[in-house]
């Protein structure tokens, strides 16, 4: 069993810890399914690994897994190439030269971790490095440390540090959806530019770049050459398969709790395989039976108002809250409906839009509408709908 004591006071507690702390990006140990993916990114650290980096460009909506997967990634080039890596998480409204100069400076932090002696004491290396280092970093303290020739200059610099230990580097963003359009841009750009030229100087330095789907698609043309240069991941819900290896995988150091088969399908079914629902569900269950038991489809089939209401309160509440009040009326409205994929025109209707739809078009923004290929809406989760039509929230501006 996996138990942790809790020292409270005089009291020592022991408590069962829960498994599926979906607010904590997965441990890389639980990590489920995506095969195709993993072998795709292994095979570009293997040419990473021969100085012909492939990069890559990771993209999925809210709760996908777009972390778990680069964390995924990173101990997979730890394990397997001994890679030198690290991660930059991008801030809410940063520049992109904020987050060249993160990357800069993070390779440099990183180098010292792994070489305490090289950087600041090992008296050949540092002769030769060192007035290189001291300009870098006076580059990134001026500020212009961003520009493509000096960013570019600055990682072969940081490479060729460590060239001679047979490593490879693995440099992983997330979050890119945080810079707004432009910064967004510019950063793709840069990067691209700047990874394209760096096998040149024999460096095995990789990229893989993660954010939401908007990053992407609205950013550069489909064809455009920054397509090519990276090899896109998209990241889709999970099959039947992937939800039960997410379910059971958890368990493996816990005893005492169980989900039975059919328990486990209905979960996907509720979740449609989503990871960041699936994983909240069965944290609720696991809460709510106090990590004990058997979950059969009849159990989970009790909880489920329970359930619903709590994950309202963990998840959707929130997400609703990001809408304003005009948008709150469609998104009551479509729940309401019959159909859960409706066309433009009845949503017209049942919400007596506007003809442009805006308010449409923020809902999907928001990423609380989803549009299929066919251009019809339905809200982006049939739990969401649920929770929607609990009736405990009324419409607003209705009684
Ligand atoms: N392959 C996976 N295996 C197991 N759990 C996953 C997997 N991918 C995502 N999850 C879980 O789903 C939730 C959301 O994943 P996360 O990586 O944070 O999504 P994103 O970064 O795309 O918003 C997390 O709780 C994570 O544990
Ligand atoms: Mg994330």
């Amino acid at each position: 069993m996996h138990f942790q004591m809790i020292e409270s006071g005089e009291r020592n507690m022991i408590i069962n810890i829960n498994p599926y702390m979906p607010a904590y990006p997965v441990e890389p140990e639980y990590f489920a399914g995506r095969k195709q993916i993993l072998a795709a990114l292994r095979e570009a650290l293997q040419y990473t690994a021969h100085a012909k980096a492939i990069n890559v460009v990771i993209v999925g909506e809210w709760g996908i897994g777009k972390t778990a997967l680069v964390l995924k990634a990173q101990e997979i080039s730890k394990k397997e190439y001994d890679a030198i890596s690290f991660i930059v998480d991008v801030q809410s409204g940063q520049t992109s030269q904020a987050v060249l100069e993160v990357i800069i400076q993070k390779f440099f932090i990183q180098i010292q971790r792994e070489y305490p002696s090289l950087a600041l004491s090992s008296g050949d290396v540092r002769e030769i490095n060192a007035p290189r280092l001291d300009k870098i970093i006076q580059q990134v303290r001026e500020g212009h440390a961003n520009s493509v020739p000096l960013f570019e200059s600055n990682l072969i610099n940081l490479w060729d540090i460590i060239a001679t230990k047979g490593r490879i580097v693995l440099i992983m963003v997330d979050n890119l959806e945080f810079l707004g359009k432009k910064e967004l841009n510019e950063t793709v750009e840069t990067v691209r530019n700047v990874f394209q030229a760096l096998p040149r100087s024999g460096c095995k330095i990789m990229i893989i770049l993660s954010g939401k789907r908007v990053f992407y698609d609205t950013s550069a043309k489909l064809y455009s050459p920054t397509t090519r240069f990276f090899r896109r991941v998209a990241l889709e819900t999970f099959s039947m398969e992937e939800s039960l290896e997410a379910i059971i995988l958890p368990l493996k150091n816990t005893s005492g709790f169980e989900f039975s088969k059919e328990a486990m399908h209905e979960i996907h079914r509720l979740s449609q395989g989503h990871p960041y629902i699936l994983k909240s569900l069965c944290f609720l269950i696991f809460k709510e039976l106090n990590g004990k038991g058997k979950v059969s489809k009849k159990r989970l089939e009790k909880l489920m108002p329970l359930l619903i209401e709590e994950l309202g309160k963990d998840v959707f509440e929130a997400m609703l809250e990001r809408a304003s009040f005009e948008e709150r009326k469609i998104l009551f409205a479509i729940a309401k409906s019959e159909n859960e994929i409706l066309s433009f025109s009845e949503i017209r209707t049942l919400a007596n839009m506007s003809k442009r739809g805006t308010h449409l078009s923020r809902l999907i923004e928001k990423e609380l509408v989803t549009r299929n290929s066919r251009g019809r809406y339905s809200l982006f989760h049939p739990l969401f709908r649920e929770y929607l039509n609990r009736g405990k929230k009324s419409m607003p501006g209705s009684k």
